[in-house]
């Protein structure tokens, strides 16, 4: 099948090499020094854990015309950046988009794309479970085997067909879920809570691992962020993590220290300008709530002296 892959990171560099493998015709859109990497060395990806690199050809592009149609194009990118692609992507002529990445504004997102698209848009929400970073020559993935859970907001995706025949012979896994827009709120809830550790401790894992009182505020964090969205009337998705998280604080808190000795802690690339952005749309969502966060609060709060103390 024909498949543009739009943002050609960490995550949508690993896509792209997941669907190459599957047969398919294989574009990336990629801006800057990325596009000249990519025409330059081909799609190079470190698999960690494999302990093997691959190399695939790739035809970059660096814009998208209108009456460039794929079959399915992959947008893959961090939340802040979504909203200058979708007058692109509203105005070109394929039909079946797939979202992927943190996300509080599915909705607004298919609205838009269906308000100003001459073509009619079938739009799907995902998020891409695996992990990664670039280095100056190739991206580094922390996990082979791809997997990604996605879904439609107004019931099944309508474009299921195409996407089952694009990942047909790629080693990947797709789970459809019943209600994508909560799961993505769900997950920014814990993104954010987890991110504020090691930001706070500049990314020295080690001492967020050590760092008992503040792992404690980001678990507690995590339960007061899931009651701000049960407030709003939005589902905890999938329940059993939110009900591990608000029944286990202590084995959860265990859990983070270990994964922050682990090197595969240093792997997530966490971006401090989409988490800031995710950050904005929480203090909406609190304020509309009305619900005391307080450990959330301490931990904005002290993100907020540590960002000034760095300005001056
Ligand atoms: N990386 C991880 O470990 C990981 C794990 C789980 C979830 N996620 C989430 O998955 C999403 C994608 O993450 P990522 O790590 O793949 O991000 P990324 O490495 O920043 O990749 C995004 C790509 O999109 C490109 N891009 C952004 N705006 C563009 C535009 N207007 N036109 C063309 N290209 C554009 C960027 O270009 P430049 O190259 O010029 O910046 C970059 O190459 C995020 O929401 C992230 O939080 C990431």
């Amino acid at each position: 099948m024909k498949v543009l892959i739009y943002g050609a990171g960490v995550l949508g560099s690993y896509l792209a090499h997941a669907l190459i493998q599957g047969g398919n015709e294989v574009s990336v859109l990629a801006r800057g020094s990325r596009a000249d990497q990519l025409e330059k060395d081909g799609l190079v990806i470190r698999h960690y854990f494999q302990l093997k690199t691959t190399k695939d050809p790739i035809r970059v592009i660096r814009t998208l015309d209108a009456e460039e149609v794929y079959d399915l194009i992959f947008v893959v990118m961090k939340y802040n950046d979504f909203p200058s692609v979708l007058p692109i992507l509203a105005a070109n002529r394929s039909r079946h988009i797939v979202m992927i990445g943190n996300n509080t504004d599915a909705w607004e997102m298919q609205q838009f794309l269906e308000k100003h698209s001459e073509t009619p848009k079938q739009v799907a929400f995902g998020f891409q479970l695996s992990a990664g970073r670039r280095d100056p020559e190739r991206m580094v993935a922390v996990r082979t085997g791809g997997q990604m859970v996605l879904g439609g907001l107004d019931g099944p995706i309508p474009f299921k067909t195409e996407l089952e025949r694009a990942f047909a012979s790629a080693r990947y896994k797709l789970t459809y879920l019943d209600d994508m827009d909560a799961w993505l709120k769900n997950h920014v809830i814990l993104i954010l809570a987890m991110n504020y550790a090691p930001v706070l401790h500049d990314y020295q894992m080690n001492k967020v691992a050590r760092d008992d009182k503040l792992l404690r505020e980001v678990v507690a964090a995590m339960g007061e962020g899931f009651h701000v969205l049960e407030t709003l009337g939005y589902p905890l998705v999938p329940a059993s993590q939110a009900a591990f998280i608000r029944n286990h604080p202590t084995l959860l808190r265990m859990f983070f220290k270990l994964y922050h000795i682990l090197p595969i802690s240093r792997f997530v690339d966490g971006n401090f300008s989409e988490l800031a952005a995710l950050a904005n749309v929480f203090e909406k969502w609190k304020k509309e709530a009305g619900v005391l966060t307080p450990n959330w609060d301490k931990l904005q709060k002290r993100l907020q002296v540590k960002n000034l103390s760095k300005l001056s």
